[in-house]
């Protein structure tokens, strides 16, 4: 997490710095800094605030801080608490040295240790400050070197400096010694270069350049770069400089307006129809041949044959959308699945076995645990000399311009469009519609479903559009309205079963993130063997309940919560059985594979609107980020 930015050879760099930051705060709000190369004297000027970037910007007051060359970031904490002596960037003791940084440098103690013994003083409590001491201690070594170019002479102390880092790390490092010159480096974590005309910009994701330009070089892992107003070198990881083609943003793609919402939570909330539509566009084809509708994937077919068994790897919201497609990839298409959290696979993959597909899923293509869960299992497999343990794998992702889009070549671009709240959601519904999309291919090539039973899904799917936007403008009221009475609560428990118990799960996830109300999901039937405990009076108990499988059985673990005097809310069409609940949101009867499509909306909307009646800010809530870039 942490956004930095970074600009060399602009006229005014600090509004380009601030825009910048504006875009990337969505990676983290505890604080806000900037440092400019002051061209009235030279030196380095900084600024930070605690908080969000708001404050940063009262604190600048409209003052411009004249120079060409600057960089900014925006925090969420690790190492030392969200406090102004905290905020990037860090200096060095002449404060002639600025860095910031996003990632984790996992052996800063002993290097601090190292430092302070040379007498050292540090002023905060960060990984990141032993940085800036490192640096001036290698340009101090090199001056004595005497090498010529400063620009240059900054590439090779950070070089030096960054082979005695351990972790990740993204980072932008400014010298007053070289005051034309960025020197930007990543391990792990994101950067991408935006290109100009003597003016360069460096950020962590794209929409933070785009108001620049549309031509960027994202950065490789381990490279390194310097940046002035005559133009980039890469080098990589062995030193040698680095030579490729630029590519072109979809510019378009990176402006997003609030409408009228009150947050961009409810936008995206309102933005699904319009998801599952294009999402169908793109990826159902009428086959000329036979008129039926198809899903067309943008891979070989082949490749799915020789699959016998299925892992995916996501984490939070993403795992829930994964857990689904587990159930419809078993259920429906035949194929054993396991789901792992990508940050328990990283230490703890199951035995290897032959021909298993590996899907990593994650919106924002960046999640630090699933691309090292990846890179694990590709080079694990890749190890073993047999066709069979080859590295199958397909990555389900909002941002194909992504490390995980550069990792991965076949990829589902789930298209939802800049998701701008924290908390996902059109996300998460993209992503499930993609598994959707994988279990009717699997169940089409390997015949384990008729052509029947795989049309009626099909046009269930292609139902969804107009029943979503029904449930949504229905449910925003029910929400606004049950929100009133329950935004005091402090206990919630979620309950599902089969291919709903995901999104109980979800539906829980996005209680706590936004309201900070604790709530929890279980599968209905393990109430009993615990967690019914908790119930009394003051723990209303949300429970899903689509007609279908396990129908009966929910609303019989429903009952026993009512037994246990809990205020039933029930996700469920209106029909004999859910009279039980205390108040019912009403969901259009469907087949239950469907279902998840439909139930997850108004529990969406229970959160928002339970988080918004709290005045809580729903788009950021406290202590997340939306990409969580950092182990
Ligand atoms: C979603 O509401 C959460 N903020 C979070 O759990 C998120 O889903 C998780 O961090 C994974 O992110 P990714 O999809 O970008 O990998």
């Amino acid at each position: 997490m942490c956004g930095i930015v970074a600009v060399t050879g602009f006229k005014n760099a600090l509004p380009l710095l601030i825009n910048g930051l504006e875009k990337l705060e969505y990676r983290g709000y505890d604080s806000a800094g900037i440092a400019i190369i002051n061209s009235e004297s030279d030196n380095i000027t900084c600024n930070k605030a605690e908080g969000k970037l708001k404050n940063l910007k009262s604190l600048l007051n409209k003052n411009n801080i004249p120079g060409t060359i600057g960089i900014g970031h925006t925090r969420w904490a690790t190492h030392g608490k969200p406090e102004v002596k905290n905020a990037h960037p860090h200096c060095d003791s002449s404060g002639t040295v600025a860095v910031v940084q996003n990632g984790i440098i996992e052996n800063y103690q002993d290097l601090k240790n190292k430092l302070e013994k040379e007498g050292v003083v540090f002023n905060s409590d960060t990984d990141t400050e032993v940085i800036p001491h490192l640096i001036q201690r290698e340009l101090n070594t090199l001056g004595k070197l005497n090498l010529e170019n400063n620009g240059s002479t900054l590439l090779v102390a950070v070089r030096n400096v960054i082979t005695d880092l351990e972790g990740s790390y993204a980072l932008a490092v400014l010298w007053a010694g070289a005051p034309n010159s960025l020197v930007v480096a990543r391990r792990q974590a994101p950067l991408i270069i935006g290109l100009g005309e003597g003016e360069f910009m460096c950020a962590s994701d794209t929409p933070a350049i785009a108001n620049f330009t549309n031509i960027i070089l994202p950065m490789e892992d381990e490279e390194i770069a310097l940046l002035t107003p005559l133009g980039v070198e890469i080098y990589g990881a062995n030193n040698e400089r680095q030579y490729r083609n630029p590519i072109s943003l979809n510019i378009s793609e990176q402006i997003i307006d609030k409408m009228n919402f009150k947050h961009y939570m409810l936008k995206e909330i309102y933005d699904q129809p319009e998801t599952a539509k294009n999402w169908l566009e793109k990826y159902l084809i009428k086959n000329s041949k036979n008129g039926q509708l198809e899903i067309d994937f943008p891979f070989d077919t082949n490749f799915f044959e020789s699959i016998e068994r299925i892992e995916i790897i996501a984490c939070g919201t993403s795992k829930h959308a994964a857990m689904v497609g587990s159930f419809l990839l078993e259920q429906f298409a035949g194929i054993p699945t396991n789901v792992f959290y990508a940050s328990e696979f990283r230490y703890s993959p199951p035995p290897l076995l032959p021909n298993i597909l590996t899907i990593g899923v994650t919106q924002s293509g960046e999640t630090a645990d699933t691309i090292a869960a990846i890179n694990m299992e590709i080079t694990r497999r890749s190890l073993v000399k047999d066709e069979n343990f080859k590295p199958n794998l397909i990555a389900i992702t909002n941002r194909s311009d992504s490390s995980i889009g550069r990792q991965i070549s076949n990829i589902i671009d789930i298209g939802a469009g800049i998701e701008i709240g924290v908390a996902a959601t059109k996300t998460f519904y993209a992503q499930l519609l993609s598994f959707y999309g994988l279990a009717i291919q699997f169940a089409q090539i390997k015949g384990t479903q008729s052509k029947e039973e795989i049309s009626k899904l099909i046009l269930e799917l292609f139902k969804l559009p107009p029943l979503l936007e029904d449930l949504i403008e229905k449910h925003n009221q029910s929400a606004e309205k049950l929100a009133h009475d329950f935004f005091n609560i402090k206990d919630v428990v979620f309950l599902g079963r089969g291919i709903n118990y995901p999104i109980a799960l979800e539906g829980a996830l996005k209680l706590k993130e936004i309201s900070y109300i604790h709530a929890a999901g279980y599968p209905a039937g393990e109430m009993k063997h615990g967690p019914i405990a908790l119930l009394d009076k003051k723990v209303p108990v949300i429970s899903i309940a689509s007609p279908g499988e396990v129908f009966d059985k929910v609303i019989s673990n429903a009952q026993e919560a009512k037994a246990r005097d809990s205020y039933l809310i029930g996700i469920a069409p209106k029909c004999n059985g859910t009279e039980i609940f205390d108040y019912l949101m009403t969901i259009p009867e469907s087949n239950e594979l469907i279902s998840p499509l439909l139930n997850i909306i108004p529990l969406q909307l229970l959160s928002y609107h339970i988080a918004a009646h709290r005045g809580l800010d729903v788009d950021q809530p406290r202590n997340l980020a939306k990409s969580v870039t950092v182990e």
